[in-house]
């Protein structure tokens, strides 16, 4: 039997099969990620990152990435098999990050998988990056089933979904320009900070007070969309305009104002969409669910709300191969995704959508 007949034949059979063990590879921008999942169950989880070689130019280059996923892909995956103990034979289907991210970055994740998949004989399933990252909440909370709304906060994303489903979502608003993460990781630049800047604004801000106001765009509009550049270039200005009158830089302020109003206009859309649709959890998703200011505020502001904010553990907040495994096991159960060996990267591959090999 040629391997497309096999494997499809498998990822059939793979629906009904109560335990499905998964090899998940994640390789979309700065971190080569390998996990073992067993439906929500995380088995192994490996994350090599790349942060201390792209600190050095101030933001992830795109050519490094590739050559460091490319050193570290196989390692990855050998020490997943060592912490799950397991060997290949326990592995029912192979699944890859093939979009959105960095092209070459994706492509390393997706040769890797693609010929894993065919020595072994096994389905390879590709997965949505951001579809992945709204799967990190069942890993991190049993009790989650859709429908609930998804408030996606990532370097390349900044969304609110209905998820309808395990794979099927609507979109409810999104970022008109720049993502969230992608202003925390400017506004860091501007005030001098190093890659990656989320966290450090994060901690710079610990130290100041909310005493600018920085604008809001949409505030009090009916849509639920963003926008992060109009927020971006009024703190460079401010910062510009300091510089001009040669007059003190207070920039740990600078970060918690910036910060409060990045936040704030995000919680707001996704409690106002929660309410739309008559939902009461909000599961919080992407590298920026990983700041602790973020979890404060929601939970303060939750009993009031009668809102549920969840959100995964940090180490799943940020990108990894564990959600990836996850998603890939609802993809089988509905019998989605299933790729052959034309499996070809997607950079700007959107949200809402997924894989399919039907033209
Ligand atoms: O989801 P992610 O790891 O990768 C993408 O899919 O983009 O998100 C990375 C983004 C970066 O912009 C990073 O600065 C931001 O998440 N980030 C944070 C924090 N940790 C990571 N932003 C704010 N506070 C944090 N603690
Ligand atoms: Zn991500």
């Amino acid at each position: 039997m040629d391997y497309t007949t096999q494997a499809s034949a498998k990822f059939r059979a793979l629906r009904d099969k109560e335990s499905i063990t998964i090899l998940a590879i994640e390789s979309s921008c700065d971190e080569t990620a390998c996990a073992i999942t067993r439906g929500r169950e995380v088995l192994a989880n490996v994350i090599s990152t790349q942060i201390d070689i792209h600190k050095l130019y101030g933001g992830v280059v795109p050519e490094i990435a590739s050559r460091q996923h490319t050193l570290a892909i196989d390692s990855v995956v050998h020490q997943a098999f060592a912490q799950a103990n397991m060997t290949v034979t326990d592995i029912d289907a192979v699944a890859v990050t093939y979009g959105a991210g960095l092209l070459g970055a994706l492509l390393i994740g997706v040769s890797y998988a693609k010929a894993f998949a065919y020595a072994n004989g096994l389905p390879l399933v590709a997965v949505n990056h951001i579809q992945g990252h709204i799967a990190a909440g069942y890993i991190a909370h049993p009790e989650l089933v859709p429908p609930y709304i998804a408030l996606v906060v990532s370097g390349g994303h900044t969304a609110i979904l209905d998820v309808d489903d395990y794979t099927s979502f609507t979109v409810l608003g999104r970022t008109t320009d720049d993502a969230c993460g992608e202003a925390f990781d400017k506004v860091a630049r501007v005030l001098g900070l190093p890659y990656p800047g989320g966290p450090n604004v994060e901690r710079l801000a610990a130290e100041g007070e909310v005493t600018i106001r920085f604008p809001r765009p949409f505030a009090g509009s009916e849509h639920l969309n963003f926008s992060y550049s109009g927020l971006k270039t009024a703190v460079i200005n401010h910062v510009h305009g300091l510089k001009q009158k040669d007059e003190e830089i207070n920039a740990a302020d600078i970060a918690a104002s910036f910060q409060f109003a990045a936040l704030d206009m995000l919680i707001d859309n996704a409690v106002k969409a929660a309410k739309h649709k008559g939902l009461d959890t909000i599961s919080v998703v992407g590298g920026v669910s990983a700041n602790g200011y973020f979890r404060k505020k929601c939970a303060d502001v939750a009993p009031n709300l009668k809102i549920r904010f969840l959100f995964p553990p940090k180490v799943l907040s940020t990108d990894n191969a564990a959600m990836i495994g996850a998603h890939a096991y609802y993809m089988i159960k509905a019998g989605k995704g299933l790729a052959g060996l034309e499996l070809d990267a997607n950079a700007a591959l959107k949200m809402h959508e997924y894989y399919s090999s039907e033209k």
